[in-house]
């Protein structure tokens, strides 16, 4: 069973993002949730591939780079090259969601198709054939620090029904407003990554914070 845990640096100092990501592997990271905005798509503007290359020259873990960007497809190859394992693209703004997520599979990453909380479980069905893994938004995109949406628990259920009836074998990543007072649930709801990022960087020990989090994951 993967149980995963990925801490969205969005919410980091970036003041000290490099030792902060150190602290989140020190407590046992297994992936760098990394959020692309472009202000277009979401209300927010964060960061590119550029600084995504500067973090891979120093960090081995898997990067889970997810895009909230106008045109995704142009923008995919320079997110690979710079050195994102995972890439996901949202359904709601991705035309042909085949050819994208194969033209991300071809480049040689795991490709995500994401959702966000007001669209259908059904949107994505067919998805769930060719990608690796579905990104389920437990809050609107744009912003770190917003509230879980609790129906998002009864979405992980449903999707997980959705992936056993179609024999998928796609990793579920739930993404918004997981602390260590809902995480364990989540993980039960039928998560195998969780994203994380308040909920470690707004302590003053991202280490012990993420190390706590991995040990509820598998209590
Ligand atoms: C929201 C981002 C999330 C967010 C997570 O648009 O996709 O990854 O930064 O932050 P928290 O855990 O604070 O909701
Ligand atoms: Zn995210």
């Amino acid at each position: 069973m993967v149980k995963l845990l990925a801490p969205s640096i969005l919410a980091g100092d970036w003041w000290n993002i490099g030792e902060q990501i150190e602290a989140c592997i020190r407590g046992g990271a297994d992936l760098i949730h990394f959020d692309v905005m472009d202000g277009h798509f979401v209300p927010n503007i964060t960061v590119g591939p550029e600084i995504l290359s500067h973090i891979r020259k120093r960090v081995s873990l898997p990067i889970d780079a997810h895009l909230m960007i106008e045109n995704p497809d142009r923008y995919i190859p320079e997110f690979v090259k710079a050195g994102a394992d995972w890439v996901s693209v949202h359904i709601e703004n991705v035309p042909h969601i085949h050819r994208t997520l194969s033209f991300i599979r071809e480049l040689g990453a795991k490709a995500g198709v994401v959702i966000n909380p007001g669209t259908s479980l059904s949107a994505i069905e067919e998805a769930l054939h060719y990608a690796d893994y579905v990104l389920l938004m437990s809050v609107n995109p744009g912003f770190s620090g917003q509230r879980f949406i609790e129906r998002s628990l009864e979405r992980l259920v449903l999707l997980r029904d959705m992936r056993d009836r179609l024999n998928s074998d796609c990793l579920i990543e739930i993404d918004g407003g997981i602390k260590e007072e809902n995480i364990a649930s989540v993980v039960r709801a039928g998560a195998d990554v969780v994203v994380v990022g308040s909920g470690i960087f707004a302590s003053e020990d991202p280490e012990g914070q993420t190390r706590k989090l991995k040990e509820l994951i598998f209590s």
